[in-house]
């Protein structure tokens, strides 16, 4: 198969989709790859390590998506390049289709074939690769939020693990999946007060078996968030459904409840947010103000940290990257399950459930393509 590797180009993100271990790894089974110039080089992978690892360089994102039967990107397509994306070519990427009409639209009218990294799906219900970037935007959650927290930030000027004879700062995690794992994990090892709250009970089980004494679970419900919300310092946004908008669980009059300066990290903003005020930001300006509650929504908080980003995401998609290039996209979803679960566009139909009823758009069931 020729797969096509073009440069990213969404405000501040340097990831790449393909390292040149993986280009090597495709090019030993036999594949092409064409990868644009300098693509890899914000994650510190320069142009003679791909070319010395068997890729082709070209020098316009317009040149790959020409040749390329399969592209392989990191974040969902920009207005620029949806003119790029063609009939029955296959587009292997993080979509996130529910929280962006215009995309799914163009995707639409593209005729080709979107297979989202976000909904790939195993048996068990866990999201392969979402996982990885879940765990840095964990991470990274309260890294961020610790900064914001910091008085010339605008925050409340507290320190998240206090010091002898203080408090430490309360953190609260909305959502106990990877994201809110990974931020508790991070924010209880800095010493910080953390309360996590999930619906799924065997989950909340599970946060109170491995977690240290310093992070607490709740159920989630309204009652018990608006009450947690006025004394948390961070507020880390966490929840999924996977395919589907995130649902609001901090409402617009909430904040007027919490005290100035505390600051909401709404990492769940790529499927819409589950805090209502909060609107995609960028790393460039990554934060605004409303009642006095700084907001930190960036959706892409891995493109910050490349390096850690394209080795985890890379990781995580080549072994699926490989199959889809061995077999083609028709029988790979025909034979696994999980691969068959991240189709979510094919030639001008909706064939991911979630999708179609976020816009009320037609949808087809998937099996009609993979007969
Ligand atoms: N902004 C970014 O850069 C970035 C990066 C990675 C992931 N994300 C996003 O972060 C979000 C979370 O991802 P994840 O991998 O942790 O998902 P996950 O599926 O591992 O966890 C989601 C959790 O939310 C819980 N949940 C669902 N509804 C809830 C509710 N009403 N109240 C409380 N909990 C509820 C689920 O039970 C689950 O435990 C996703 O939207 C993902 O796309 C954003």
């Amino acid at each position: 198969m020729i797969i096509g590797v073009p440069k990213e180009i969404k405000n501040n993100e340097n990831r790449v989709a393909l390292t040149p271990a993986g280009t090597q790894e495709l090019v030993k089974r036999g594949h092409t790859v064409y990868v644009q110039t300098t693509a890899g080089s914000g994650s510190g992978f320069q142009d003679d390590e791909y070319q010395k690892a068997g890729a082709t360089l070209l020098p316009t994102a317009a040149d790959v998506f020409a040749k390329a039967e399969m592209i392989m990107k990191v974040k969902e397509p920009v207005e620029q390049e949806y003119k790029l994306i063609r009939k029955d070519q296959l587009v292997f990427t993080y979509f996130h289709f529910a929280s962006y009409e215009p995309l799914a639209k163009a995707m639409l009218e593209s005729g080709a074939i979107c297979l989202a990294y976000e909904t790939v799906e195993r048996a068990d219900g866990s999201l392969p690769l979402l996982v990885p970037m879940s765990e840095v935007a964990g991470r990274m959650s309260i890294q961020e939020g610790a900064k914001y927290l910091e008085k010339p930030l605008k925050g409340r000027g507290i320190l998240l693990g206090g010091v002898p004879g203080v408090k430490p700062a309360k953190v609260l995690v909305l959502g106990g999946g990877v994201v809110g794992t990974n931020a508790a994990k991070i924010a209880a090892g800095m010493g910080a007060d953390v309360t996590i709250v999930d619906l799924n009970l065997t989950r909340l089980r599970y946060l109170d078996d491995v977690m240290p004494k310093n992070v607490h679970t709740l159920v989630s419900n309204d009652y018990t968030i608006r009450e947690e919300v006025k004394d948390s310092d961070l507020i880390i946004g966490g929840v999924l459904v996977p395919g589907a908008k995130a649902p609001k669980l901090i409402t617009r009059d909430m904040l007027k409840t919490m005290r100035p300066g505390t600051v909401l990290v709404d990492v769940a903003v790529d499927q819409g947010g589950c805090i209502e005020t909060c609107r995609p930001t960028t790393h460039e300006d990554p934060t605004f103000i409303i009642d006095e509650v700084v907001h930190y929504c960036v959706a892409n908080m891995p493109g910050a940290v490349p390096y850690t980003s394209t080795l985890a995401l890379t990781n995580a998609t080549l072994p699926y990257a490989i199959r889809l290039a061995n077999q083609g996209w028709k029988k790979a979803c025909q034979e696994s399950q999980e691969l068959r679960l991240g189709l979510n566009v094919i030639q001008g139909q909706v064939v991911y459930k979630a999708v179609a009823d976020a816009f009320n758009l037609p949808y087809t069931d998937v099996s009609n393509y993979l007969a």
